[in-house]
């Protein structure tokens, strides 16, 4: 069974570090963050992700993975590595290569004292053309080496979701290889087939196409949503029509499928947002103006607004009075809050002197710049007791089990949105003011 590294140790490179351990493959992570490294070889999780906790502490306790600051041992001591590290937005919105470049470098260094045939494949989600004009001639620079004859090279690019981030590594829907040449992806493909016990799709393409598959994919997954919350919007307009109902409708024409048609309160997220962004930075650059996307975009921003312009209607006058805010987390099952919808709408809340309360599972407090007046509740029930509305803006299974006999009993005036459509309308619409992000205002819906 061939070692592996993994340079970075975020969700995508710890999520792949734990799956492959568990698959008895021996695993080095490599992070520069020194407490991260002795939280995972002490079986902490640095992040809430479900199953994590344990698939770590059967790796470590396997001696399967080990986490360690060095990059050389890494490489030395593996066949592949696998780059993980971010790619976060500069403020122009492009993909900020500058951790990428960093840990070729340090590869490159490593590889240079190594012998063996080794494979570098970058994760991390780069424009079109990185892997070939960036990685290549680090790589190349720094190992004194030829990509090709002397080492490997691939991009693979990562599809996981945060909140199913395990499960999606172990299962994915399919798996894109991106080839420097015919020796590298047939040798990483040879490796992935064994991991995945032949069972994922697999497509083998070139360097470019495989970087631009990861970023057209987010394009797509985010055009879909803006578009359910566009139609979300027309529906609010129409007496009786429930954009729940027409988007199952639509979903079941398999050319366009049931995923991402929930309209909500918009994406957020470390990817979707950030890749829209650096998508439309790397057209501008090459003079294409992207439209669509802009669009995408626009929506996204308006629709977090439009939740909030729901619940200060149904306040009237918003100074000093209560709202309840359910979910902080961008979407259920993680505790990552990064352009969260959640803050967009606390925010404007805030703006209109509301006092906010937030509940969420798991964040328990914001610590961020113009959220001090925010408070975080250390129940649903606390967050409840007296508001003058409540909103939910993530669908955590936690809020789908309450009744309106619970905003009532608690809340001051039970007045409920539902950002998430996560309550049944008829039942709800029957014993308080209720109102849902696509609902129009029929009480036949
Ligand atoms: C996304 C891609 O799905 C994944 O393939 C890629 O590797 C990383 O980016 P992630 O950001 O973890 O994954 O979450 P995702 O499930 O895509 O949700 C993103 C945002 O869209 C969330 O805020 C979610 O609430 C929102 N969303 C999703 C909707 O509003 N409606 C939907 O129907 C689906």
């Amino acid at each position: 069974m061939q070692a592996i590294s993994i340079v970075g140790a975020g969700y995508v490179g710890l999520s792949t570090a734990v799956c492959f351990a568990s698959h008895g493959y021996r695993v080095i992570a490599s992070t520069h963050d020194k407490e991260k490294a002795e939280r995972i070889n002490s079986k902490r999780a640095p992040f809430y992700e479900p199953r994590l906790d344990e698939m770590l502490r059967e790796s470590v306790e396997s001696k399967m993975l080990r986490a360690i600051d060095a990059r050389d041992e890494a490489v030395l001591k593996t066949d592949v590595t696998f780059i993980t590290v971010g790619t976060p937005a500069t403020l122009q919105g492009k993909a900020d290569l500058r951790y990428v470049v960093r840990a070729c470098e340090e590869v490159g260094r490593a590889l240079k004292k190594k012998k063996a045939y080794h494979i570098v494949v970058l994760k991390s989600t780069v424009p079109p053309g990185t892997t070939r004009d960036v990685v290549k001639p680090i790589l190349e620079r720094t190992a004194d080496l030829s990509a090709g004859p002397d080492f490997g090279l691939c991009m693979n690019p990562e599809f996981l979701r945060q909140g199913s981030a395990i499960e999606d590594t172990l299962h994915p829907n399919r798996v894109v290889i991106g080839e420097y040449d015919e020796r590298s992806g047939k040798k990483l493909k040879e490796m992935l087939d064994n991991f995945y016990e032949h069972r994922a799709r697999t497509l083998r393409m070139n360097l470019e196409s495989a970087e631009m598959v990861k970023y057209a994919s987010n394009a797509f997954l985010a055009t879909k949503i803006s578009y359910a919350n566009e139609i979300a919007n027309i529906c609010e307009q129409v007496s009786a029509v429930d954009v729940s109902h027409v988007m199952a409708g639509v979903g079941l024409d398999a050319r366009i499928n049931p995923e991402f048609l929930n309209a909500g309160a918009g994406f957020g997220g470390s990817c979707l947002p950030k890749d829209v962004k650096a998508m439309r930075a790397f057209a501008a650059v090459h003079g294409y103006e992207t439209p669509l996307l802009g669009a995408v975009v626009a929506v996204n921003d308006a629709q977090a607004q439009h939740v909030a312009e729901l619940v200060l209607e149904k306040l009237g006058t918003p100074s000093g009075k209560k709202v309840a805010l359910l979910g902080l987390a961008f979407k259920p099952n993680t505790d990552d809050i990064r352009e969260a919808p959640s803050l967009k709408i606390a925010k404007a809340l805030l703006e209109a002197e509301v006092l906010v309360s937030a509940y969420d599972p798991v964040v328990k407090k914001i610590s961020l710049a113009g959220f001090e007046a925010l408070e975080c509740a250390n129940s649903i029930a606390a967050c409840l007791s007296d508001a003058h509305c409540c909103v939910v803006v993530t669908e955590w299974e936690q809020f789908k089990t309450l009744t309106p006999d619970d905003f009532i009993e608690l809340m001051a005036q039970p007045v409920v949105v539902d950002a998430r459509r996560i309550y049944d309308p008829q039942q709800f619409l029957q014993r308080l003011e209720f109102s849902a992000v696509g609902l129009g205002d029929g009480s036949d819906s």
